[in-house]
């Protein structure tokens, strides 16, 4: 299949284009570098640098493309930052869908993989979160994400899409040749890896929440475990399903746990000091990929913390300056 994805020079979706190659799949990334790296890029990919907020360049960008299908990673995804800053994530994540969708439709594409976010819940009445669960975001990324689905659902009425949600939980770890490197890092295991090489300390935010060491507990997902997801969500569709589904490894790692381990895989200790709780942090987020399971017949197969953290660190020390060399 001749497939379009959009943030392919980022984390997880030049992740997703190995997967998708090794498939024999036709991967034709588009990515405007805002936060992605062109060197992430598979060689074997076409590129082409555009800005989906601008659908002129989109339309131009696609011209001569017959499509069947868009991987959707393109995004803003800082929490903090859509709080400061709601009207960028309404333009890049929402506004910015529907150009993708108008024009990837215009290519003839009819099936659409969102990565969309456990954000999209807000603060969990009950864990392990099942996709029946309330939606109620508490920042606007995950009211963004929640926009798209509503609006692919809207597509899949009128205009016959096929279109599949992933709500990812944590994602973490790294491929062989790809990993995570951001100007801007936000994430626990790449941070808890720099404050283990550059002997910093890593702050731990809060540690009296009702969990069983005190700190908050998330759900953390290989990468290469997502990019097997999205392969089945395109055969799924292929099968007529759409729909949302959760992607998590169902098990929760506290932020000492994680510190633990990085410690143990990197042999040295790590500094830690106790800042105060964020606001908006729920406890525990651990998802119920049930769903994903039986639907897409997906089961996560890098379910330790350990081999998680070892793959982010094998690619760390192989890549100590990320992708400048
Ligand atoms: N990392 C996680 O833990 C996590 C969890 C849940 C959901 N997600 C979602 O997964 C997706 C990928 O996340 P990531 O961690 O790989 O992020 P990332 O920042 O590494 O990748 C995003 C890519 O999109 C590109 N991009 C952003 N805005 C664009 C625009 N307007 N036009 C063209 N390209 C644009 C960036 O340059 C970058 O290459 C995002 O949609 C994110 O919301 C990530």
């Amino acid at each position: 299949m001749k497939i379009l994805v959009t943030g392919g020079a980022g984390y997880i979706g030049s992740v997703a284009c190995e997967r998708l190659l090794r498939e024999g799949h036709d991967v034709l990334v588009l990515d405007n570098l805002s936060t992605g790296h062109r060197e992430a890029v598979p060689p074997q990919a076409g590129f082409v640098d555009a800005d989906l907020r601008d659908r002129a360049a989109v339309r131009r960008a696609l011209a001569g493309h017959d499509l069947d299908a868009v991987m959707h990673f393109a995004a803003a995804s800082l929490v903090g930052e859509s709080m400061e800053d709601p009207g960028k994530y309404f333009e890049n994540n929402v506004g910015a869908s529907v150009n993708l969708l108008e024009e990837a439709g215009a290519r003839g594409a009819r099936r659409f993989v969102l990565s969309s976010t456990a954000a999209t819940y807000g603060e969990p009445d009950r864990v392990p979160i099942t996709e029946e669960a309330a939606t109620a975001p508490t920042n606007p990324y995950g009211e963004s994400k929640l926009m798209i689905e509503r609006i692919l659902d809207w597509y899949g009425r009128l205009r016959d899409w096929r279109w599949i949600s992933l709500r990812y939980f944590n994602a973490a770890g790294a491929s062989e040749e790809r990993g995570e490197d951001r100007d801007h890092e936000t994430h626990l295991v790449p941070l808890v890896l720099r404050a283990a090489v550059q002997g910093g300390e890593i702050r731990i935010f809060g540690d009296d929440y009702p969990t069983p060491d005190g700190t908050c507990v998330r759900d953390y997902i290989h990468i290469e475990d997502l990019a097997d997801a999205h392969v089945r969500a395109l055969d799924a569709m292929g099968r007529g399903v759409s729909g949302v589904f959760n992607l998590g490894n169902g098990k929760g790692f506290s932020v000492r746990e994680v510190v633990t381990v990085a410690e143990q895989v990197v042999g040295r200790p790590i500094g830690q000091v106790v800042a105060p709780r964020r606001p908006g942090d729920p406890a525990t987020l651990i998802a119920s990929s049930d769903r994903a399971r039986e639907v897409l017949g997906w089961t996560p197969a890098h379910t330790d913390l350990r081999s998680i953290v070892e793959s982010a660190w094998r690619w760390h020390r192989a890549h100590p300056n990320g992708y400048r060399g």
